[in-house]
């Protein structure tokens, strides 16, 4: 059955946000005209994209590390598929940095000439979920749950933007080696952030001095992130009506396995028994709670 409702927006078999989709854009994905230094961070919806943002934006632009460049993160680094300002992405200049949700399918054909760089980041998709599950309710262009059985079901179903998780991973997992591809997961991220930041910055070809490594991990952790008014998205948000209470964080836990505190055991099980089926012959390892 086609799901697509008034918030989802079915394009070539995968769902997109209604409110924020433009056809022209969408149709235009394939033959989007990519620079080989062009870098997209590539993740399933709230798995930590604006943190790689933040990385990235620090690792490339040095006005951001030392705050004389005040420039919101949602301008520092474009969302490929949805630009509701209409930044004219051509005028860019390089090297452009560029996020995106999009199913390896719908990329952009010259991503394949393995030049650009595509940073993936992925997530325990039980904590992708109850962080789905908050987005959602507060967020005015997304549809609300009542209660997680109600959006699990949604979730298990692909019947979400970004569609199922489990489809987004393998699909860009499989076809990696058509890509110049980093895999970078959350949870490492979050136990390390110096490293991950170094394995990042080494990826990109960019070294940075003891220095800048610093100002860039002491920037990107959660606390500081929600200080930085650049960083953290609540005020834009709330201000622009975009959300149903004033109560939501964009920045809301930043923590590794949330979901105990939300999934009951028989959601739990449940959960585990579909990604077993999913991705038992996945050979990406998932070490989620690494202590
Ligand atoms: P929670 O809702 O679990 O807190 P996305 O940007 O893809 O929508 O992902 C948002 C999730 O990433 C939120 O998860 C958010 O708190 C988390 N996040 C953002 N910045 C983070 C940081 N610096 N450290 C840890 N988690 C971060």
């Amino acid at each position: 059955m086609d799901h697509t409702n008034q918030y989802l927006l079915n394009f070539k078999g995968y769902y997109f946000q209604r409110f924020l989709a433009e056809t022209d854009i969408l149709e235009n994905l394939a033959d989007f005209e990519i620079r080989d230094d062009d870098v997209f961070i590539i993740t399933y919806p709230k798995s930590g994209t604006i943190w790689a943002q933040q990385i990235l934006s620090l690792i490339y632009f040095e006005g951001h590390r030392t705050r004389t460049e005040m420039v919101e993160i949602y301008h520092r680094v474009l969302f490929l598929e949805y630009n509701p300002e209409k930044v004219d992405y051509v005028k860019r200049p390089s090297p452009r940095l560029f996020s995106s949700h999009l199913p390896y399918y719908l990329a952009p054909k010259g991503l394949k000439n393995k030049k650009p760089k595509v940073i993936y980041i992925y997530r325990n998709p039980k904590d992708v979920l109850i962080s789905y599950f908050h987005f959602s309710n507060w967020l005015l262009t997304l549809e609300p749950s009542h209660d997680i059985e109600h959006f699990m079901e949604k979730f298990l179903d692909g019947k979400v933007f970004g569609s199922l998780w489990f489809d987004h991973i393998r699909g860009w997992y499989e076809h990696r080696h058509d890509f110049n591809i980093l895999f970078m997961m959350y949870e490492e991220m979050k136990k390390d952030l110096r490293s991950s930041v170094l394995k990042i910055s080494s990826f990109l070809e960019k070294e940075l001095s003891e220095e800048d490594l610093d100002a860039v991990v002491n920037q990107a952790t959660f606390e500081n992130m929600k200080l930085d008014p650049q960083a953290d998205l609540d005020h834009l948000l709330n201000s622009a009506n975009c959300t149903r209470t004033k109560d939501g964080h964009f920045l809301r836990k930043g923590t590794i396995g949330d979901w105990k505190n939300h999934l009951t055991v028989a959601q739990n099980e449940r959960f585990d028994r579909i990604f077993q089926k999913k991705m038992r012959d996945f050979p990406l390892k998932f070490i989620w709670d690494i202590d």
